[in-house]
């Protein structure tokens, strides 16, 4: 069955509520309904409170005119009451629930949620680690934010392009290549690196990678440049040979460049994060454009010399000494940097990959560097209002003690050891709650929870906020994580596992509904308004809380609704409550990118 988009009971009753008071007072006049969730009914409308002080009318007097027409002509709507100093309360049919909950099952695919984004050119700017530096807990909120955030506006129809704008240029790979060159034995190719052992069914330690080598290395060359001005100087010709386009030194870079991507990869594919080598488009792809960008900011005025230095000022943009803040675009000694790079960058999304919307997810602390580039863009004339650029920012993530996140040496940490202890940690609250299982499948079930309780609680916390990385709070079987929400899904796919001898799961029509399931059912009827607030707030907490909402909803169904004990017209139709939960879970849990496996 082809079925198109489904609208909300909420747009149902706000298009009702709209058409009545345009009845009760004449057309003409702006309406804001004014509709929410209420305690009292299903639906409460504060609009004859809004109104009447302007319309010189009491408000309840408005409000029991705007209740009869109401009553008059929507059969869908059981009771409509007045209370307070004018409040409308509304209560729906049980019918006009399970219909149009009906509706959304009859959709598997898309569960009835309109393409709102349709049309949209999106790119998401995400992860963008650094070349030969260890990925670290630091890259974590902009991969998985992006991600959500990538899969969700899919969804909604928009045209997504994912880029990964990785750190793959700058002066400090002189050193690095040099040092290589004159070292060339040493190990840092994932093909020279030893794997580290353990057995499949106890995730063990993610082994060495190319990059944890090569920061190591990098380190190592510090202490040498820093002591040897004849390696200094070495290291120095070396990026001059680098940027020239030197035949030994462009293909070290490479390789450099080609391991450590290649263990990105291998990052995103653990943590199940779409982004993929075709996404990469790091820093130095747009090394052609940089004179160009200059050159045309130059022109136009906006770039001025300063010291030596272009850069882009401005007035209202000062730093704690009171001055102006510099937007550098060339250094004094010619060297193109961070922000250049950029600005051809957002230049190239709009001029060639036809962007309309571009978002980046980055750390809070380059909130300046963004509003700069975006201005200059602007002020370019690259783009106009046509055009939205969102600095999607995000907080740190702090150790579990509430304290800036170190190794007990004081260095940062690897995001790998995280994921490995995510997992650990999953595989014994497992082991103690179903001390059964086979060791493959408890290996098997522990990644998918341990990896979904990292990424539940990320993308369940405002990512404005800071928050502690404390792995046994986030892999809980209760209290919100990402576990008690597959967990949960589990538990519904059982019962429909049990329940397969019939295909009955169906809303029958008639049927009066419980309190518990009328809850339920309006709550499921909400996914596409949450969807449609992520992308317009660009805040995956908004799906991660809605869908912790429904567990728990589903929950207290459970709990008070038998199943697959009751009689045949009720059970179809808890059936069909169940089969809409576990389909909108499972959507929502993989927009956030959590696997919602059926058995745990
Ligand atoms: N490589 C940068 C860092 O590690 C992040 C890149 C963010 N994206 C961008 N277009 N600047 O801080």
């Amino acid at each position: 069955m082809v079925t198109g988009a489904v609208r909300t009971l909420r747009e149902d009753v706000e298009a009702a509520v709209v058409g009545a008071v345009r009845r009760a007072i004449g057309p003409g006049t702006e309406v804001d309904p004014l509709v929410r969730r209420s305690e009292r009914a299903d639906f409460q409308s504060n609009v004859a409170l809004s109104l009447a002080k302007s319309l010189g009318q009491r408000p309840a007097a408005l409000a029991q005119a705007v209740r009869d027409e109401l009553t008059d002509g929507n059969p869908w709507l059981a009771d409509v009451t007045v209370s307070g100093p004018g409040f409308l309360n509304l209560r729906l049919a049980d019918t006009a629930l399970t219909g149009r909950l009906a509706q959304r099952l009859a959709d598997p695919a898309r569960l009835g949620v309109p393409c709102s984004r349709e049309g949209e050119v999106t790119v998401v700017d995400y992860s963008g680690p650094n070349v030969a530096k260890e990925m670290h807990v630091g890259h974590l909120r902009s991969t998985l934010i992006g991600d959500c955030l990538a899969r969700t506006l899919d969804f909604l129809g928009a045209d997504v392009i994912r880029r990964n704008h990785v750190g793959d240029w700058g002066t400090n790979f002189g050193m690095l290549i040099q040092y290589l060159l004159e070292h060339p034995d040493l190990p840092w190719r994932e093909r020279d690196l030893t794997p580290a052992g353990g057995d499949s069914a106890a995730p063990a330690t993610s082994p060495a990678s190319p990059v944890s080598a090569l920061d190591e290395l990098y380190r190592a060359a510090r202490v040498v440049f820093d002591a040897d001005p004849a390696f200094k100087e070495r290291s120095q010709r070396r990026v001059v040979a680098l940027q020239a386009g030197d035949e030994a030194a462009v293909a070290a870079w490479r390789e450099i460049v080609t391991e450590s991507t290649a263990a990105f990869q291998r990052v995103y594919a653990r943590l199940g994060v779409l982004l993929t080598l075709d996404d990469v488009a790091g820093e130095s792809s747009y090394n052609p454009e940089l004179a160009g960008v200059l050159g045309e900011l130059q022109q136009a005025g906006i770039a001025v010399e300063s010291e030596g230095a272009w850069c882009v000022f401005y007035d209202d943009i000062r730093g704690h000494d009171d001055r102006p803040v510099p937007l550098l675009l060339r250094k004094s000694d010619g060297g193109f940097g961070y922000a250049v790079t950029d600005l051809a960058a957002v230049r190239h999304r709009v001029r060639d990959l036809k962007a309309t919307r571009i978002l980046y997810m980055v750390d809070a602390r380059q909130a300046q560097h963004f509003t700069m580039v975006f201005r200059t863009a602007r002020r370019a004339g690259w783009f106009g209002d046509e055009v939205e650029t969102a600095h999607v920012r995000n907080g740190t993530i702090n150790g579990p003690d509430g304290r800036p996140f170190r190794t007990r040496a004081g260095g940062t940490v690897r995001l790998e050891d995280l994921l490995d202890a995510a997992e650990r940690r999953a595989a014994q609250v497992l082991a103690e709650k179903a001390p059964d299982t086979r060791p493959a499948e408890l290996a098997r079930i522990a990644r998918l929870a341990g990896i979904g309780a990292v990424k539940y609680a990320e993308l369940s916390t405002s990512r404005l906020k800071n928050y502690n990385f404390d792995v046994d709070q986030m892999v809980s079987f209760s209290g919100q994580t990402g576990v008690y929400l597959q967990y949960t899904h589990a538990r519904i796919a059982s019962i429909l596992r049990r329940a397969a001898d019939d295909a009955a799961a169906g809303f029958a029509p008639g049927a009066g509904l419980e309190p518990a399931e009328r809850e339920l059912a309006l709550l499921l009827d909400e996914f596409p308004a949450t969807l449609d607030a992520v992308a317009g707030t660009l805040e995956p907490h908004r799906l991660a809380g809605y869908l912790y909402a429904l567990a728990k909803t589903y929950t207290a169904f459970y709990e008070s609704c038998p199943v697959l004990k009751s009689a045949p017209a009720v059970r179809a139709t808890r059936l069909a409550l169940c089969r809409l939960t576990a389909a909108t879970l499972s959507q929502g849990l993989t927009l956030l990118g959590i696997t919602a496996p059926d058995r745990m």
